[in-house]
């Protein structure tokens, strides 16, 4: 490596240029916490320290980090044809990539419609619903359905549908008009249960109140099948069911946001199929690539595609919709490789047999006095902090205490997120556990 490029993971002169996102700016730039390199399931600090990654970065490389065949698959990538103009030409890998995918999504969502990170897909998911309702001349349906909670990428249409209230409050006048929002799904009965409640399937009828009031209006209804960013919250038994039909019932499209949960992180390639609910759209990103050159991928029903397409005269582009880094090669190669992977380490079905580890040893944190509660399912983990003075204070300490200790995480307000690597063995979830319960005992007697 020459020195220039060295440099770039190494310490730099200068931290104030650079506006991180989603951060405390000033609270980095004090103590900064710089990843140098990464290798499996570990990254290394710029401290020498070394971390164990328990939430995939942000739910992003779950093959783990420094995978040799996607390095090669990129790096061949961009040495034989680095850019396509994407619209009105293309190249063979963005054709096999979406065959590939089609062949894991579930029943006739065939149609791949590439973007470049989740929060392009969710805002092309709700185009492509406009687009389906206007070819079928139903221009009255406007309004989008979303869930408090609930989280869907930065771009308007979805910060619009996001349940976030505190992330649009410095730009209320620009949002979506029409949008409701649905309660969340979490019940006080729900502390400590594991996997599925039992109860609150009755909260998918806050879709039929909103159907009913703007009758013929409701174009779609978005959620994450599992509430991700916000700390884990599953859906209880027959809710995702009941939405379906209320979606049926009234011409209203389902979109799940399988950003987080989609290829594998429930045992099954993608949520949808693991609760047995088929949506008409879904929203990918992250695990695509494996985390490593951002893509987004809107999945969608074949009659939806066909009733698009058909709507437009012959010869006419049938979307007016579409990024200049839809399907780079680059994203395409890294996602191929990793359908390879995907295949040859059948990594689906090691998800599904750690996943019981990971649920009995997330749960064990339970006897920890501030532990508030705990959710999960398949590789997916949520821990409430106990609140102290005001939101967030207690879930970012805690953080910081874990970076220390040598295990990275994400925390959310409170909440602590968990999403290892899908190659994760018994081994690192007990490294994983027994580092964060040090930290939050450390956090208690602080
Ligand atoms: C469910 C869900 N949708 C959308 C997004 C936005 O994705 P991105 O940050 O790639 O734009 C995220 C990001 O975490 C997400 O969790």
């Amino acid at each position: 490596m020459d020195k220039m490029s060295a440099h770039r993971t190494n310490i730099p002169n200068s931290l104030n240029e650079h506006w991180m996102p989603f951060s405390s700016n000033r609270d980095f730039k004090k103590n900064p916490r710089l990843i140098t390199s990464a290798k499996g399931l570990y990254l290394k600090t710029h401290e020498g320290k070394t971390l164990i990654d328990a939430s995939c970065g942000l739910f992003c490389n779950p093959l783990g980090h420094g995978r040799e065949e996607i390095a090669e698959a990129v790096s061949k990538q961009l040495r034989e044809l680095d850019f396509v103009l994407p619209f009105n030409q293309g190249f063979g890998g963005s054709f096999e990539l979406a065959t590939r995918i089609a062949k894991h999504t579930p029943e006739d969502l065939n149609k791949i419609f590439y973007t470049i990170c989740g929060s392009t897909a969710v805002d092309s998911a709700i185009k492509i619903a406009m687009a389906y309702h206007a070819a079928n001349g139903n221009k009255k349906k406007f309004r989008f359905v979303g869930r408090d909670r609930g989280y869907h990428g930065m771009n308007i249409g979805g910060l619009s549908v996001g349940g976030f209230n505190n992330y649009k409050e410095m730009c209320t006048s620009v949002l979506m008009p029409g949008v409701q929002h649905m309660r969340h799904t979490l019940l006080p009965e729900h502390k400590f249960v594991k996997g599925q409640p039992d109860t609150g399937a009755e909260l998918a009828d806050d879709l039929e109140l909103i159907a009913n009031k703007f009758e013929g209006e409701v174009a779609a209804c978005i959620i994450e099948p599992i509430a991700g960013s916000t700390g884990i919250l599953v859906p209880p038994k027959g809710y995702l069911d009941r939405l379906r039909k209320i979606c049926d019932k009234h011409g209203i499209l389902l979109i799940f946001d399988e950003v987080i949960t989609g290829w594998g992180r429930t045992g099954s390639p993608f949520a949808a199929q693991e609760f047995n609910v088929t949506p008409d759209i879904m929203t990918l990103a992250k695990a695509t690539t494996n985390g490593v050159v951002p893509m987004g991928v809107v999945a969608v029903r074949d009659g939806i595609y066909d009733a698009v397409i058909n709507s437009a005269p012959e010869g006419a582009i049938e979307l007016f919709h579409g990024y200049t880094y839809s399907g780079i090669p680059a994203a395409v190669a890294a996602a191929l490789a990793v359908q390879d992977i995907f295949e040859k380490e059948n990594i689906f079905n090691r998800v599904k047999k750690i996943s019981p580890y990971f649920q009995e040893t997330l749960y064990s944190l339970k006897d920890l006095e501030c532990v508030e509660n705990i959710r999960g399912y398949g590789l997916l983990g949520g821990i409430d902090i106990k609140m102290k003075d005001k939101p967030g204070k207690a879930g970012f300490q805690v953080y910081k205490f874990c970076y220390e200790n040598g295990v990275n995480l994400k925390a959310t307000g409170d909440a602590l997120v968990l999403a290892p690597p899908f190659i994760s063995e018994k081994k690192h979830i007990d490294e994983i556990f027994e580092k964060i319960r040090k930290s939050i005992n450390q956090y208690m007697k602080q």
